[in-house]
């Protein structure tokens, strides 16, 4: 046999159990590589007579070619064996019914916070608010300016939070931008609720977290008296928590009403004998509230001698809190299956 042929019959046997392109390649620098079978024979070819030198020149290089194209054979085959294999692992079985149980859905309840929102949607719908969102990147001018709050003003302090590089964009403190949002889309008379997430650079204890929730809600109308504030309050209460919840309503400073409030609940977790979520006192801040101030209804191009509103914005977690008696605030975050599951039968 040829030393040509024999050396074409080992390639395809090698080239045959090739599984792997890199096998393919290791393979073509044995045979074609500076070192491989095919230059040996070339070098060899300089000791033949002119005649054989000539005809193995000529096989030599058939044999190259040959090599060459299956290789490049080999290497398509394995691509294609590669992408079926593939195509076979990532197919996706339409048939397959997931359980339900897998999903989450048949052991798990509603989030207590969901719950409440759809009551407090429910309730403001039927009494003929919007629903609006707000957006949780805010600017300077929503958060606090336009709600009279300037840049040196000291209740800054008290809504310390997270400020990107600009300057001018903060993650929001409160629900309140919404109400100057509202008040660029509408014109009075009109009222409005929102509910979402706020935060701020706080000290996390049992009732203390850096991203929270809130619920506010804004009435511009004719005369609005704090008489109507209550009452909007109290029907929330009353359909969140219970009628006979003990509330107190006392004077509290926010630069956007005039007159403002705060109102407390009775702690639902110890009923007014002093635990850590009330921090022994045996009230719960509920929410802020008061008279929108004439300022804001003048940013908002609202004229304050003709129109009046109320605003009041409420501690959604602590809400919950009181509501299901869940004692710590980190619980809302935790995405702990085991608490959700507890309110199944709410
Ligand atoms: N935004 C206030 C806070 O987060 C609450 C508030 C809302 C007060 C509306 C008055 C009116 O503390």
């Amino acid at each position: 046999m040829s030393e040509i042929l024999s050396s074409w019959n080992e390639f395809s046997q090698a080239l045959a159990s090739c599984a792997t392109e890199a096998d393919v390649f290791n393979l073509k620098a044995s045979y074609l590589g500076k070192e491989g079978t095919l230059n040996k024979i070339l070098k060899d070819l300089k000791n033949l007579d002119p005649e054989d030198r000539a005809r193995l020149g000529q096989e030599a290089n058939g044999l190259k070619q040959r090599i060459t194209e299956a290789l490049d054979q080999r290497l398509d085959e394995i691509e294609r064996l590669k992408v079926d294999t593939l195509l076979k692992e990532d197919r996706i079985d339409v048939t397959y019914r997931a359980s339900m149980r897998d999903l989450g859905l048949n052991e798990a309840a509603y989030h207590p916070l969901t719950r409440i929102e759809r009551d407090v949607e429910d309730l403001f719908f039927s009494m003929g608010f919007d629903i609006l969102d707000g957006t949780y990147i805010e600017d300077d001018y929503h958060n606090f300016s336009a709600l009279n709050i300037p840049p040196e003003h000291p209740a800054r302090d008290t809504q310390d939070t997270f400020w990107f590089k600009d300057g001018v964009h903060c993650l929001r403190t409160q629900t309140s931008p919404v109400q100057i949002r509202g008040m660029e889309q509408y014109k009075p008379p009109f009222k409005f609720v929102s509910l979402g997430k706020v935060f701020r650079n706080e000290n996390i204890d049992a009732s203390h977290e850096m991203a929270f929730h809130q619920i506010e809600a804004m009435v511009v109308d004719k005369d609005i008296s704090v008489g109507h504030m209550m009452h909007f309050l109290e029907s929330l209460i009353s359909k969140t928590l219970r009628s006979d919840v003990t509330v107190r309503l006392r004077t509290g400073y926010f630069p956007f009403v005039e007159p403002g409030f705060e109102l407390d609940i009775q702690c639902q977790i110890c009923h007014g004998e002093g635990c850590t979520v009330c921090k022994d006192l045996g009230w719960v801040e509920f929410c802020g509230c008061g008279l929108v101030h004439p300022k804001v209804l003048k940013e908002g191009g609202i004229d304050s001698t003709e129109w009046s509103g109320f605003a009041f914005g409420i501690g959604w977690d602590r809400l919950a809190m009181m509501r299901y008696g869940i004692s710590d605030i980190r619980q809302m975050h935790g995405a702990d299956l085991r608490f959700i599951k507890q309110f199944k039968s709410y």
